[in-house]
């Protein structure tokens, strides 16, 4: 029986074939089963060894007959055309925003939620609004500290040449030029500074300027209104302290810190072991400032703050370099 089931299954061509070779030997009528239906009414010496050979030729069969099965589709469906529907389908590459654009979004959004509007200026900028109208004249150390690119514009123009802003705080004076107070606003920026980079330090990296002009705007103002954006972009528990620093745009002017969100101030890296992490400049925007744009500084103050993107986003991500914003490597990009 084995050597015919065998050579019959290598017959069978199809699927309606194989069933009937089945229902031929392993089915309920099949030869196979008939002799083990059978087995109970031979001697007992007979029945453990018929039971046994039969037994171990059903096995064999059955075993056969999937094979067989196998067998003959693959051949009916060669590889390349087989399609399993139960895949999953393959993702197409989607785009996603940058981290710095995300990081601008939510530094915006939480002054956005205290009433500041977004401003956006020019990548190109006098001379005057970059530099003279901060009341950074020429010859001020702070215009070595941030050399940056020039452009070749009319020498005569009354606003002095044009460069790539180094700082986002022109748009102070572009601001209050063209309006009156209350001002409240918010304009983030591409700056450009002459600098040799490494990993804090690049040629062009992102801020975001702050400003703040009204009649009775204090600097209890300003500390509120900063404390609470830190709170917004580092989490509810954050401490913040105040230091006194010097932009000559400002008066007083204060460096603004955090406490560390990774260690809670017991000192770690990200924190240089100090427990705090300065994330922006501020201050009382300068009387200087105020009356250059023609604000009668006895009536109006204001605050202003400056801090720089990518700062912030190494911060909350834990990147330890500058320069993989603007390198253009979706490997570091596609992770946020
Ligand atoms: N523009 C400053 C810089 O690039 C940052 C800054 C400091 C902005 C203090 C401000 C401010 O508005 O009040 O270093």
């Amino acid at each position: 029986m084995r050597a015919s089931a065998l050579a019959e299954l290598g017959q069978a061509s199809d699927g309606g074939e194989l069933d009937a070779w089945r229902v031929k030997y392993l089915g309920r009528k099949g030869q196979l089963t008939a002799i083990l239906r059978g087995l109970s009414s031979l001697p007992v010496e007979e029945r453990r060894t018929v039971g046994a050979a039969a037994n171990q030729l059903r096995g064999a069969l059955e075993e056969q007959l999937q094979a067989r099965t196998d067998e003959l589709r693959n051949a009916s469906s060669p590889k390349a055309e087989r399609l399993d529907v139960t895949l999953p389908g393959r993702r197409g590459n989607r785009g996603g925003l940058h981290p710095v654009t995300q990081t601008i979004r939510d530094i915006t959004d939480a002054f956005a939620a205290m009433g500041f509007q977004t401003v956006e200026g020019p990548d190109v900028e006098w001379e005057q609004y970059n530099f003279d109208a901060l009341n950074i004249p020429p010859g001020h150390p702070a215009r070595d500290m941030q050399d940056t690119f020039w452009l070749d514009a009319p020498e005569s123009d009354a606003n002095g040449s044009m460069l790539l802003k180094t700082q986002t705080s022109p748009m102070q004076i572009r601001m209050m030029e063209k309006t009156e107070p209350p001002i409240r606003i918010v304009s983030p920026g591409r700056c450009f500074r002459h600098e040799a980079t490494d990993a804090t330090h690049e040629w062009q990296f992102f801020q975001v300027e702050v400003l703040a002009v009204d009649e009775g705007i204090s600097f209890a103002d300003m500390k509120g209104t900063l404390y609470e954006f830190a709170r917004r972009i580092f989490g509810p528990d954050r401490r913040v302290r105040f230091r006194v620093d010097f932009f000559p745009f400002v008066e007083p002017g204060a460096e603004m810190a955090i406490d560390c969100f990774r260690c809670g101030g017991d000192g770690c890296r990200t924190c240089s072991g100090s427990g705090w992490i300065e994330i922006m400049g501020a201050g009382m925007v300068h009387p200087k400032v105020l009356e250059g744009v023609g604000y009668d500084s006895e009536k109006y103050t204001g605050f202003a703050a400056g801090m720089g993107v990518e700062r912030i986003a190494m911060l909350r991500h834990g990147i330890d370099d500058v320069r993989l914003f603007a390198a253009g490597d979706l490997r570091f990009l596609s992770q946020f």
